[in-house]
């Protein structure tokens, strides 16, 4: 994790660097930092969110034409002053920054402890910068040089940016395994974590691949691999704007990001999706349609929300192409030595494309001869780029570090995907897949009037905001969305709470029931009604607080429950894009009314590139 920021140019490169991190601190935010060379290497760095930096530094001269920032999220070191980045060497003369995590520091400190070093802090990022200068002192070389002997014996993911007092017009920025984008003005270079840092400057980006070191001067962009050989830039043009990644009015992202869904969703069709003609267009999948149709068995992997859309997904592609599917943890399937047969094809599912868990989860899949499908939401990510072939969801950058709009444009693409296979391969009814593509079609609307209705939100979630834990039941394709429900909960308003079956719930977790736990179902009208309106009814019995979610016009779940929400209604297949909505709304409110920063929720990243 972690954010990343450089400038080198004409410009004043401090505000630069710290709107920047502002725009990063998804990434992380326990403790932030600068280093700006004029007239000498000067470092400021503290413990706390970005603005808590800006604060302390007000009235300072940071006058300075070169810079890096970071903002972090601690994976060796507590959050605290001196573990927080950039690192300074030993000398002095250099200051680093890194995202990532080097495996092997343990080792290399060890080396350095024995030569006499000692540390400031205890991240493995200050023990890579002495190892490099150490290698620099010995081989009498330079720091490019340096750098490339020490990185071939680091092991583990990293994105650093390095500054040197004593080569004032030079950045030096290697990547291996966490992202790096490099944005290209005229006489000035910008470095990201992501291109935000640098939108409204230039739309000319290179995303760095791993394994290159990159060598930026104001004028100059020079790519080189470790075998010192020259590596020719590839410059993408960004299709982004200044306006998606502000507030724009709403208290927060979060909030805009649920409220941005009916656009988002109709984004992620627009142009693929034709009811009335009954096509789907989508480039990835045609082009590998014979795979897709002929597949043995789709394994999903993803984490986090993204894995509760490939959950729902498992019942979507099963339901209507006939194909058996398996949902994997990320985390799981890359160290369980998975079989993975020739005729399987791997679905990969990720908002930043950037998750550490899930690239190496694909990475060794590819290793073994599967096809890799990848479903993401940011372009050029590092997963988008490692997949053979995929479908971007469009939906726009997510700020908020609990996924919302993501999630949905997840699903949205997910459900063509099936639809468009299960057509090829006759699995489906002309009837139901015409009305299924209507179906979809129709969410951005349904969606849209939801959201003009959320007030009783508002007072549901006044009234359960001191509850300790909560409890969140569905069935079928429901049950995917109870457990999206209480992992929202989770994050932004710290309150326990678990996602179950419905019905799986009177074989433990009804034991928890009392007049003090709210029990939230997922109860749209689809082919389970009645069964989950005997688990409602199974809550009532024991006291438990019930909150519905239901369809409009369901009158026997609005005569049991003590709060209901209602959606329209629309086929079980794509309920969940709607019956999501009002969960992510209720975390929200309870999160503000709990006084949570819901946008950064403790201890959480957006990004998680460490594994
Ligand atoms: C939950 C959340 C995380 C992510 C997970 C995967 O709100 O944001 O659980 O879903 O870290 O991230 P991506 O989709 O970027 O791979």
């Amino acid at each position: 994790m972690c954010g990343i920021v450089g400038y080198i140019g004409s410009r004043e490169a401090y505000p630069i660097i710290i709107t920047g991190l502002k725009r990063q601190e998804y990434r992380g935010y326990d403790s932030t930092g600068v280093a700006l060379i004029n007239h000498g290497l000067k470092v400021f760095k503290k413990k706390g969110k970005v603005a808590e930096l800006e604060e302390s530094l007000l009235g300072k001269n940071l006058s300075a034409s070169i810079g890096i920032g970071h903002t972090r999220w601690a994976t060796h070191g507590e959050p605290s002053d001196r573990n927080a980045h950039p690192h300074q060497s030993a000398s002095g003369k250099l200051a680093m920054i890194h995202n990532g995590i080097i495996e092997n520091y343990n080792q290399l400190k060890q080396e350095l402890l024995n030569k006499g070093y000692k540390f400031n802090s205890d991240t493995d990022t200050e023990v890579l910068l002495n190892f490099i200068e150490e290698i620099q002192k010995n081989n009498q070389c330079g720091l490019e040089e340096a750098l490339r002997i020490a990185l071939k014996r680091v092991t583990g993911a990293y994105v650093i940016l390095l500054l040197d007092e004593d080569n004032p017009d030079t950045i030096i920025a290697a990547r291996k395994g966490s992202p790096l984008v490099i944005g290209i003005g005229k006489d000035e270079h910008f470095l990201g974590s992501d291109a935000t840092p640098m939108l409204e400057y230039t739309k000319e980006v290179v995303y760095v691949n791993d394994y290159e070191i990159a060598i930026v001067k104001a004028d100059e962009l020079i790519l080189k691999n470790l075998g010192n050989e020259r590596q020719t830039p590839y410059i993408t043009k960004l299709d982004m704007e200044l306006a998606a990644i502000e507030k724009s009015g709403y208290e927060h992202f979060m909030l805009k990001e649920i409220f941005e869904q009916p656009g988002t969703i109709y984004d992620c069709l627009r142009g693929r999706l034709d009811a009335t003609a009954g096509t789907i267009t989508m480039s990835g999948v045609q082009n590998n349609i014979e795979t897709l149709k002929n597949a043995d068995r789709i394994i999903i992997v993803a984490c986090g929300t993204s894995w509760h859309a490939g959950l729902i997904a498992e019942y979507i592609i099963e339901e209507l192409c006939r194909i058996p599917v398996e949902v994997e943890y990320a985390s799981e399937f890359r160290y369980r030595n998975p079989i993975i047969k020739k005729g399987d094809v791997i679905i990969a599912i990720s908002q930043s494309g950037e998750t550490a868990d899930t690239l190496v989860a694909i990475e060794k899949a590819k290793e073994q001869g599967a096809i890799i499908f990848g479903i993401v939401n940011v372009v050029g990510s590092s997963i988008a780029r490692a997949s053979h072939a995929g479908a971007y969801t469009h939906a726009g950058p997510e700020i908020g570090v609990a996924s919302t709009k993501a999630f949905t444009a997840q699903l949205a693409v997910l459900t063509m995907i099936a639809l468009k296979v299960a057509k090829e391969k006759g699995s489906i009814s002309p009837e139901r897949y015409a009305k299924l593509l209507f179906e979809l079609e129709d969410i951005p609307e349904k969606a849209e009037a939801l959201l003009k209705n959320v007030e009783e939100l508002k007072i549901i979630a006044e009234k359960y905001k001191g509850s300790a834990d909560a409890l969140y039941l569905g069935r079928g394709y429901n049950f995917p969305v109870a457990l999206e429900g209480a992992l929202k909960l989770k994050e932004v308003s710290y309150i326990h709470a678990e996602g179950y079956p419905a019905a799986e719930m009177k074989h433990g977790p009804i034991a928890l029931v009392d007049e003090k736990l709210p029990v939230i179902f997922i109860a749209t009208k689809d082919d389970y009604h009645s069964k989950i309106v005997s688990n409602v009814q199974e809550i009532k019995a024991r006291k438990g607080k019930v909150i519905a979610i239901i369809s409009d016009g369901d009158e026997t779940i609005t005569a049991m429950a003590d709060d209901v929400f209602t959606v329209p209604p629309a086929d079980e297949i794509v309920a969940p894009m709607l019956s999501v909505i009002p969960l992510q709304l209720l975390s929200y409110y309870i999160g503000v009314a709990k006084g949570c920063d819901v946008d950064k929720p403790r201890n959480l990243a957006k990004s998680v590139t460490v594994e």
